[in-house]
């Protein structure tokens, strides 16, 4: 039920901090990342070369989250797919790929194909699953579940999170047992993910900021979340959010890729969404926004500083716990929920059924 809360979705978000808890903790002995209770044999990822991860729709966004990690910070090649694509292609994996599969239904047609169709060329494939003994859970030849418990709103939120946070797990313990990241590295990147939960805490409290801006969402045609590298990657979740069930166009864009086209399309009050968390190149972010700033966009801006109230930055500006880079994703992903939620609420609908989306795709 409920709790008392108006729709499951705000509920759901509200949940996550706990859910980032029941998931890691089981996977965290003495502070390095351990899947022997998920019957996971070290052999996975001992002499995995690359690694492909499938999904669709938020689960894909998490994927991408991964990706960053261990294409960035592990220096491994990784592929993520649409699963819808994936399914139709011409896979190039073979026994040395590692496939991570993301669901948290399990049951999505196109991933439960695309990973049928990855079983012709290997024998590491592992899920991200949240339900139990679901049909991908089964297919699979490994699987760690999410513990986020049942996720009723058709929009994704805590299921992300936790699948977000899995993936950092489980990066971790590739980098780990390819000799590409040291205990000493591995148990500070545990330690900084175990403080996780207490950060989106605080975010939480910014509920009631975040309701109030989203009076300059409602009448949107359009919005623009932008970001580069992981911030990047989290903007096409949170534009996904606000599309889903507000109905308002919204697209993410890679901010360098603004002035390839993209920047002819804001105008005077267009709502962007300036995501500006990652160090190395926070400098680039900056005058980026303040290209936007200057056609006169309404800019929001998440970024990890203390104040800013320059003008020609941002009109709102939400300053968040400041924690390592790869971590901002968690902080960031509760403001963009929160966004696409009271959108949602300001205009009146229910963000708990949007028009035209089921909550599990069975269909191709
Ligand atoms: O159950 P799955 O994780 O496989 O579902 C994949 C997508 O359909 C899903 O993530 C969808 O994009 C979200 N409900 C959007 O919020």
């Amino acid at each position: 039920e409920k709790d008392g809360y108006p729709h499951f979705m705000i509920k759901e978000i509200h949940e996550q901090p706990a859910a980032i808890t029941r998931t890691i903790t089981p996977r965290i002995q003495d502070d390095l990342p351990d899947f022997s209770g998920d019957q996971i044999p070290d052999t996975l990822f001992d002499g995995a070369e690359n690694v492909t991860i499938i999904a669709c729709g938020t689960a894909m966004y998490a994927g991408m989250v991964g990706a960053e990690f261990i294409q960035n910070r592990l220096k491994m090649p990784v592929t993520v797919s649409i699963a819808s694509e994936f399914r139709y292609s011409q896979p190039v994996i073979d026994e040395k790929s590692l496939v991570i599969v993301v669901s948290q239904s399990g049951e999505t047609i196109d991933t439960f194909e695309a990973l049928k169709l990855a079983k012709q060329y290997t024998d590491r494939t592992l899920s991200i699953v949240n339900v139990k003994e679901s049909s991908i859970a089964r297919e699979s030849h490994y699987v760690v579940y999410t513990h986020a418990g049942p996720e009723i709103a058709v929009a994704s939120t805590k299921a992300y999170t936790v699948q977000v946070a899995m993936m950092y797990l489980l990066g971790f313990k590739l980098g780990l047992m390819n000799g590409r990241l040291s205990e000493a590295e591995a148990k500070e990147k545990v330690q900084a993910l175990k403080t996780v939960p207490a950060h989106m805490e605080e975010v939480l409290q910014y509920e009631k900021r975040v309701k109030e801006l989203t009076s300059r969402m409602v009448n949107a045609q359009d919005a623009f979340y932008i970001g580069r590298g992981l911030d990047y990657r989290v903007a096409m979740e949170g534009a996904l959010k606000l599309k889903e069930i507000s109905y308002i166009h919204a697209e993410a864009y890679a901010a360098g890729e603004l002035k390839h086209g993209t920047i002819s399309l804001i105008e005077e009050g267009v709502p962007v969404i300036a995501i500006a968390n990652q160090q190395k190149v926070y400098e680039k972010m900056i005058s980026n926004i303040r290209e936007v700033k200057a056609r006169n966009a309404f800019v929001i801006l998440i970024s990890k500083d203390k104040a800013i109230d320059d003008p020609t930055i941002c009109n709102v500006h939400l300053s968040i716990p400041d924690v390592p880079d790869d971590l901002t994703v968690f902080e960031t992903a509760v403001i963009c929920q929160l966004i696409g939620y009271y959108t949602s609420v300001g205009k009146g609908l229910d963000p708990d059924q949007p028009r035209n989306l089921a909550k599990s795709v069975t269909v191709e």
